[in-house]
């Protein structure tokens, strides 16, 4: 393929998230360390992660940043909207997620990042009472108010572009309706007040229409929407989703493309959390636990394809369970029950007992995204970015085809299309290549 013409990172690039809490405040707390010489990006394959060129044999090997022409760390400028958090700072420490040492090493920063009002609902989030909220009641004019902001942020920091990754709170579950088929469907609901209509795709409409690059990092519906992918096809703006993959999902990811590889049953996934963190308390009501639910048990089948092979996967038990337990905080536990079985059908078992950090796995999720979205913007790429698959629990896919869960391949996807965009062969990995 003829390499596009990628437009350069000049100037500044504002990170947009709707919703600054532990995600958000964690991610931004990271960033300014990095910047700092206080910690390392780690997790980030932007700052981090090297790609090989052609050949073996020929030793190139550089980082993606030096590779891709990405944003600088120091170019980044934070803003966002949350209900409750005043500030980052604030957010930081209601989250617990980082210690006081590290926050106060960074808390000028992070006290100046102050979200705006958010477009909120309680309807949606039914556990949350957001006091710094829109006093508008029509949709439409929340939309409006939230095209001003996204302009007057840019505006006033003086950005040379902009990116969006929702940070926000899982919203309540929701089938499309028909609100949602188009977008005259769409506008035509937000002048009527459409009860269908969430505030995420109230962010989505503003971020799409101000040609701002949108991530779904929940698992609410909000940019897989028809409306919302012919918007973003006419405006010519990349949208990418959903729901960050971390924790236990992760741990799926990994694992079960190892099992299949190796032509091993399954014949049960027993997956159970405890977190105590305001997303474990939002998650607590059932109608925010289904919209989690319905995106973490779509990963195994498409792994596994139990079409493909009925007799090691066709018959497999998968039950996910997030219990909300305060003491937890953050630092939530993930335990995995596998029922497994080998040669002549004799059955084994692995535990995995997961003490992760939700928001720690997420931050450099978040980077990765704000950048890459910014980088697909300047290719002149637009909709669904299915290359950006690798980040994401249930990835949106541009193709019948659907998307693609297992990891390995969305790493090999998301390389192979950075060496496209910068003229470079893709990596086969075969004898030859
Ligand atoms: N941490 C992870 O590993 C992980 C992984 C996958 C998905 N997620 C999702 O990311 C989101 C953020 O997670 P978190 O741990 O930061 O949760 P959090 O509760 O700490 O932060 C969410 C923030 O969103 C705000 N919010 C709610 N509705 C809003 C609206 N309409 N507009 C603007 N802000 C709004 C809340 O006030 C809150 O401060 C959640 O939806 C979570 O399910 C997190």
């Amino acid at each position: 393929m003829t390499p596009p013409n990628i437009a350069p990172a000049t100037g500044k690039l504002g990170v947009l998230t709707p919703g600054v809490g532990a995600v958000a405040s964690t991610f931004i707390a990271g960033v300014i360390a990095a910047r700092q010489g206080l910690a390392q990006p780690v997790g980030s394959i932007s700052q981090l992660a090297h790609i090989r060129l052609g050949g073996r044999d020929e030793g190139r090997n550089p980082m993606i940043k030096d590779f891709v022409p990405l944003a600088g760390l120091d170019d980044l400028v934070f803003g966002g909207w949350d209900p409750i958090s005043p500030n980052a700072m604030e957010a930081a420490k209601t989250a617990g997620v980082l210690q006081d040492r590290d926050i106060s090493a960074i808390s000028g920063e992070l006290e100046g990042v102050v979200p705006m009002e958010a477009v909120f609902d309680e309807r949606w989030v039914t556990r949350l009472h957001g006091t710094r909220v829109k006093k508008l009641t029509s949709k439409a004019d929340q939309a409006a108010a939230l095209i001003d902001d996204i302009d007057r942020f840019k505006t006033e920091n003086e950005c040379d572009r902009l990116s969006m990754v929702w940070c926000g709170s899982t919203e309540a579950y929701q089938e499309p309706s028909a609100a949602h088929q188009t977008v005259t469907s769409f506008e035509e609901g937000l002048r009527n007040d459409d009860d269908n209509i969430s505030p995420s795709q109230i962010y989505a409409y503003a971020a799409i229409m101000s040609g701002v690059p949108f991530a779904n990092g929940a698992p609410n519906l909000t940019v897989d929407l028809p409306c919302m992918l012919e918007l973003a096809r006419e405006r010519s703006v990349p949208v990418a989703g959903k729901d960050f993959k971390t924790g236990q999902t992760l741990m799926k990811t990994l694992l079960s493309p190892g099992l299949k590889a190796r032509m091993l049953g399954v014949r049960g996934w027993f997956s159970t959390n405890i977190l105590g963190n305001r997303d474990g308390e939002v998650l607590d009501a059932p109608e925010n636990f289904k919209t989690k639910e319905v995106s973490k048990l779509g990963v195994l089948d498409t792994i596994l394809q139990p079409d493909v092979y009925p007799d090691l996967y066709g018959n497999l038990d998968h039950v996910v369970r997030i219990n909300y337990y305060p003491p937890r905080g953050d630092e939530k536990e993930g335990w995995d029950n596998i029922d497994i079985f080998g040669w002549m059908g004799y059955p084994m078992q692995i535990k995995i007992d997961f003490l992760c950090r939700d928001s720690i796995l997420a931050a450099p999720i978040v980077l990765d995204l704000a950048l890459f979205m910014d980088l697909a913007a300047r290719t002149g790429v637009s909709g669904v970015q299915d290359w950006l698959s690798f980040y994401f629990k249930a990835p949106l896919s541009a193709t019948d085809q659907g998307p693609e869960h297992d990891l390995f391949i969305q790493q090999t996807k998301m390389k192979n299309t950075l060496r496209e965009w910068m003229g470079e062969q893709p990596v086969t990995h075969s004898e030859a290549g």
